[in-house]
């Protein structure tokens, strides 16, 4: 198969672009800077310059490929305008792979409850309207949405192993939230079969792991992944979100806008409502958040 693939230089797409050509499909990168576009498998892929929001090289791209993976997010501290700016660059998107004649797309979002959308982070919310756009066109589009990624190389890890190995563990109310990650390698064996199996199906598909766990137990066992012994919590005395994602964002050398989307939409429960993926894809999504852990602090990162 020809896959067109967005988000290449990120944290899922360098760990994805490997295993699609590992399972002998073509792959066309499509990345904003393509001089900084450092990766071991580069000559293995055909690179094009370009942003999603440019039709053009959007085009130019996916002309002649059979699906096209979705996987950026835009940034912005204002929701209106993050909201506005992932509209826009999905509906350019949907609109530049129909003319390209691409015949499924695939999304990788977050996992958001829709009937509590209006609790939403502006983050999860933008990622659901991302959604949306990409649904308005005639291209089948299937939507996986997927709470934390535990692997090497994500800002979600980074910013655990920071809060991990922060001297105080700190017991914020949002950290009662619950969350189920997915271990990485799953999520690509997902996508995979989402590739191969299913063909294009509009569909809808929450991704999440076995363990469904609060961030506080999350950090718990990020620690105790990082061989470092229990600690006793602390209250957390309130601290202005922005002022608590700066300090984070420092120590674990994460940008400071995505710190506070993440730190925002771990403030709802993101878990699995719907179970038909964990149904249609049990064999794969077995592995448990420690296990998880553990693997993503043994390897390097990948690309
Ligand atoms: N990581 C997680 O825990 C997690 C959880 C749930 C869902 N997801 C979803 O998975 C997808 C990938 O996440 P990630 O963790 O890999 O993100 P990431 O590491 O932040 O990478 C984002 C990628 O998007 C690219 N990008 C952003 N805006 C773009 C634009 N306008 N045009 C072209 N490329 C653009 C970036 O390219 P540059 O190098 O040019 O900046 C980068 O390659 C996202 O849709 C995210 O919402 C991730």
């Amino acid at each position: 198969m020809r896959v067109l693939l967005t988000g290449a230089s990120g944290f899922v797409g360098r760990a994805l672009a490997p295993r699609l050509l590992a399972d002998g499909h073509e792959v066309r990168c499509l990345v904003r800077r393509p001089d900084e576009f450092d990766v071991p498998w580069r000559d293995e892929v055909t690179v094009v310059q370009g942003a999603v929001e440019d039709d053009q090289a959007v085009f130019r791209a996916g002309d002649g490929c059979d699906v096209a993976l979705y996987l950026v997010h835009a940034m912005s501290d204002r929701r209106r305008d993050l909201v506005a700016r992932e509209r826009r660059a999905a509906g350019a998107f949907r609109d530049a792979v129909e003319n390209a004649g691409i015949a499924h797309v695939v999304y990788l979002g977050g996992l958001v409850d829709e009937d509590r959308l209006r609790l939403a982070s502006d983050h999860l919310y933008a990622r659901q309207q991302a959604g949306e756009e990409l649904r308005a066109g005639r291209v089948p589009v299937t939507e996986l949405r997927a709470s934390i990624v535990l692997g090497r190389g994500s800002a979600s890890l980074a910013l655990l192993e920071a809060a991990a190995r922060s001297p105080l563990q700190l017991d914020a109310p949002w950290s009662r939230a619950r969350t189920q990650p997915v271990a990485i390698d799953d999520l690509l064996e997902v996508v995979l079969a989402v590739l191969d199996g299913s063909g294009r199906t509009r569909a809808v598909l929450e991704v999440g792991g076995p363990d469904v766990l609060s961030y506080g137990e999350l950090v718990a066992r990020t620690r105790a992944a990082l061989g470092l012994a229990p600690r006793r919590s602390l209250p957390l005395p309130y601290l202005p979100p922005e002022a608590l994602a700066s300090a984070s964002a420092i120590v674990a050398g994460v940008d400071t806008a995505l710190t506070l989307a993440l730190l925002q939409s771990a403030r709802q429960d993101t878990v699995v409502t719907d179970g038909h993926a964990r149904t249609r894809f049990a064999p794969i999504l077995t592995t448990g958040v420690d296990q998880a852990l553990r693997q993503a602090f043994q390897e390097p990162v990948r690309g």
